[in-house]
């Protein structure tokens, strides 16, 4: 059993930069949980932390129910996988799997049996006589990711792993990854700055800004309701379009600001009703809306005005960036479609039960969550 647990972990660094605040987290046996958020967020240093490469300034860290603030990493009987890789070039394949084993005084036959058996899993075999530098780029990571599994460790922790791959091996990797976990069942804690990858891999994903939680939850649990308006921006591709207003009622309540007015489909309830008349901030994701006023998007109600400033074709969707009256910019992906041209005038339409309401400001939490 590996369960990781911190609890109200935090780290400054001397020079006084606090780097995580605050960081409580259960990550269950077998469940793979991933930290996402921007560069300098303290991701890494959280999974350091973990890892033991780090001492916490306060807090709490166990590991399979043993507290070990002051266990050494290589007691902790976790494996880290790093962006870079850290093989030993002058090893070949076999030798860098072997390493961490022989360190341990693993017998021999042993080791040569894991490795192989590794190699096997990873589809790395042929490549077990070769040194680093005659890999691609997508080998050395598969190598990094086979010394972690060789050692059979409890858990595993991954600081961007793919970071260095060319888009297309990311892809590939990623499912790799994904499948060697329902393979291997393991318990693992995983670091990337890319939303996408987080939402792909994780059973669960904890959204972080500058050193704290901002939510932690299933992908789609985080995106569909997002805690703040930090989160709901980062999570999601592009990112949700956010247009500073007002609640007024009218036929209902209404969000308002002077270029459009959009029905909210119904009655505020819970603390959304106390923001009546007051500022407020309207969210609404780029696949919320469609230029055609059908199905989902249906009104009354529900048209923002726009013109289009650039055109994105991605294949199927299309991604239109729009002025959205006065200098409001948002982007729409819709449906691919030929005919549309930067200058056009047209409606957004927006599927109204998709809206979300943030009290003002940059970081405002969400009106709808609590
Ligand atoms: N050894 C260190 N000394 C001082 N500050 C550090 C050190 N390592 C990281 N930091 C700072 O801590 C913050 C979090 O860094 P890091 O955990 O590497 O972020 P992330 O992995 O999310 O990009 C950043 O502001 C970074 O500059
Ligand atoms: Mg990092």
């Amino acid at each position: 059993m590996a369960q990781i647990s911190l609890d109200n972990v935090s780290k400054v660094f001397p020079g006084n930069v606090t780097a995580v605040r605050d960081f409580s987290l259960a990550v269950g046996d077998e469940e793979f949980v991933v930290l996402v958020g921007p560069s300098g967020c303290g991701k890494s240093t959280t999974l350091r932390m973990v890892a033991g490469l780090e001492e916490v300034t306060g807090g709490t860290i166990s590991i399979g129910g043993r507290i070990v603030n002051d266990i050494s990493p290589r007691d902790r009987d976790i494996a880290m996988v790093f962006q870079n890789y850290a093989l030993y070039p002058h090893m070949t394949v076999y030798k860098n799997m072997a390493f961490s084993l022989k360190l341990r005084g693993v017998a021999r036959k042993e080791i040569d049996e894991r490795v192989r058996q590794t190699a096997k899993i990873l589809g790395i075999e042929p490549l077990l006589a070769r040194k680093p530098k005659a890999l691609s780029g997508g080998e050395r990571q598969r190598v990094a990711v086979g010394r972690a599994i060789v050692r059979q460790p409890a858990a595993f922790l991954f600081d961007e792993p793919l970071s260095n791959l060319d888009a297309r091996l990311r892809l590939e990797m990623r499912a790799e990854l994904k499948n060697l976990h329902q393979r291997l069942r393991r318990t693992v804690l995983y670091v990337t700055h890319d939303q996408e990858e987080a939402m792909t891999l994780g059973d669960r994903i904890v959204v972080m800004q500058a050193g704290r939680i901002q939510q932690a939850g299933k992908p789609l649990d985080v995106y569909g309701r997002p805690a703040n308006r930090f989160v709901a921006s980062f999570v999601g591709t592009p990112p949700m379009n956010f247009f500073d207003g007002r609640l007024v009622r009218q036929d209902g309540i209404c969000f308002d600001n002077s270029a459009f007015r959009l029905r909210l489909p119904e009655e505020p309830s819970g603390r959304l009703a106390n923001w009546l008349e007051r500022p407020v901030v309207l969210g609404v994701r780029p696949e919320a809306m469609s230029i055609e006023a059908a199905g989902r998007f249906a009104g009354p109600g529900n048209a923002i005005g726009a013109r289009v400033l650039v055109v994105e074709p991605l294949g199927e969707k299309m991604d239109l960036f729009v002025n959205a009256g006065g200098d409001r910019r948002a982007v729409a992906r819709i449906d691919a479609r030929e005919n549309l041209h930067v200058g056009d005038e047209l409606n957004l339409y927006v599927d109204t039960r998709r809206l979300y309401i943030f009290e003002p400001g940059p970081d405002g939490n969400s009106l709808l969550t609590a």
